[in-house]
């Protein structure tokens, strides 16, 4: 009950101010398309020799404090490089409080995370390994430990020139192998269909397309190439219930809001991830999250920044109610009225822009560690990190 005053007070403030909102008038939206070349920026040029260290870098969980936990423990090939827990599991001793999104196609978004904090796939790198609760690694340590590993010195030094391995370089390393990691459009359904492949819809597909597009809405906040307007909505998802029910759960969503100096009025009374409010400071933000892209969805469950759907039928179900009940809530959402044959046909739709399998991909062999001249004893060697 407090927690619903508290949100209605803060709701109607915003509403005074007049923060809602505007969206994309339909003459301005980019239609969904097919993805163009993955950007890359100036300061980090792609080559062959870069990917692969980003490669090597990403599965090593020599970069985390503990040496347990790489990128790909949390991104995992298997589980559409995401993974199947609803809230994602932390450095050990931690969890987390929200749903790891796939990095499959994040190259291809303007704002990273959930909640649009972050601008790069090199910013976000270097805050994942270093973040208390995901891989808590020290940099100065994880570079000494990358200054012993000779095969990676030789490979900073002739992909960066570093006498020794830099971690900046390496978050950049990272960046340019995750801008390998996008959807094959041959492999799409819905890219073939653009490229006019008249067979490649099925029929419920189609008509799914064609929902999407019209009575079901979704295309307001779900266009162009990555299915998303990178814009910022509340839906009023169901509250996920481990932020009842697991201590570390419950840590982490109140340790989150301390540490982003959240007032304690705000928070105490909420217990939620209060979503984009946490970049503007705009009470109208409170619950806001960045619209995701609708690709490769079938291998990336479950849904939503908390995980609280485990499929994509629960998804349509949730829309075709209007969304949930939060005081923000998008004028766009209503009860849509769809019949059980039509919520079939928009998840046909929904699996046709995914890859028809899975983008799969071996763990690397990583190079041992060794004393600086090359002689001698081995370090216990590395394994990959748990997932
Ligand atoms: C302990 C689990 C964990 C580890 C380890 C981890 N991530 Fe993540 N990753 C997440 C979660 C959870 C989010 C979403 C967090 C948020 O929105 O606040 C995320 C978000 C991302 C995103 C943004 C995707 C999007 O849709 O905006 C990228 C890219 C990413 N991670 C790459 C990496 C890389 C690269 C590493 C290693 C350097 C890494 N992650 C390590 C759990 C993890
Ligand atoms: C008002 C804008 C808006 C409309 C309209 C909308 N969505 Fe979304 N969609 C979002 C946002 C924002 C999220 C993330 C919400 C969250 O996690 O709290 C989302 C999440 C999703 C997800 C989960 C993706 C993932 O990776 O977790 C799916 C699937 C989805 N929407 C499909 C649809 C479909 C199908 C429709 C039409 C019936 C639709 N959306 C209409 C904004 C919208």
């Amino acid at each position: 009950m407090r927690r619903v005053l508290l949100l209605s007070l803060l709701a109607a403030a915003a509403l005074l101010a007049g923060a809602w909102a505007t969206l994309a008038p339909p003459s301005t939206r980019p239609p969904l398309a097919t993805l163009p070349a993955v950007p890359v920026p100036a300061g980090n040029p792609m080559s062959e020799e870069k990917i692969r260290l980003g490669r090597m870098l990403f599965f090593d969980p020599r970069l985390s404090g503990d040496s347990s936990t790489s990128c790909a423990s949390c991104h995992v090939p298997q589980l559409g490089w995401t993974h199947n827990d609803a809230l994602a599991r932390g450095y050990p001793g931690h969890r987390l409080w929200r749903n790891n999104p796939t990095v499959l196609n994040a190259a291809h978004y303007t704002r990273l995370m959930w909640d649009g904090t972050l601008d790069s796939l090199e910013i976000q790198a270097r805050s994942a390994m270093q973040a208390p609760v995901e891989g808590n690694g020290k940099a100065s340590m994880v570079e000494m430990r990358l200054r012993f590993i000779p095969e990676y010195v030789a490979l900073f030094r002739q992909v960066f020139g570093d006498e020794w391995p830099q971690l900046d370089h390496a978050w950049q390393a990272i960046a340019a192998f995750e801008r390998t990691l996008v959807s094959d459009p041959r492999q799409v359904p819905f890219d073939r269909h653009l490229a006019g492949d008249a067979a490649a819809l099925s029929e419920p597909a189609r008509r799914g397309l064609a929902l999407f597009e019209g009575k079901a809405g979704c295309i307001q906040c779900h266009h162009g190439a990555l299915a998303t307007d990178e814009g910022f909505h509340a839906l009023g998802v169901p509250r996920q219930p481990l932020y009842d029910s697991h201590p570390l759960v419950q840590i982490a969503v109140r340790w989150q809001n301390v540490q982003r100096d959240v007032p304690q009025a705000v928070y105490r009374g909420l217990e939620e991830d209060l979503g984009r409010y946490y970049r503007t400071r705009e009470p109208a933000d409170i619950g806001k999250f960045r619209t995701p892209t609708l690709r490769e969805l079938k291998y990336t469950a479950p849904y939503m920044h908390n995980g609280a759907f485990a499929t994509l039928r629960e998804v349509v179900d949730f829309f075709d109610a209007g969304g949930g009940s939060v005081p923000n809530k998008s004028p766009l959402l209503k009860p849509l009225g769809l019949s059980e044959d039509e919520k079939n046909d928009l998840v046909a739709f929904l699996e046709a822009l995914s890859m028809e399998r899975p983008l799969l991909m071996e763990a690397p062999v990583l190079p041992p560690t060794l004393p600086l001249d090359g002689s001698g004893e081995q370090c216990e060697q590395p394994v990959q990190g748990r997932i």
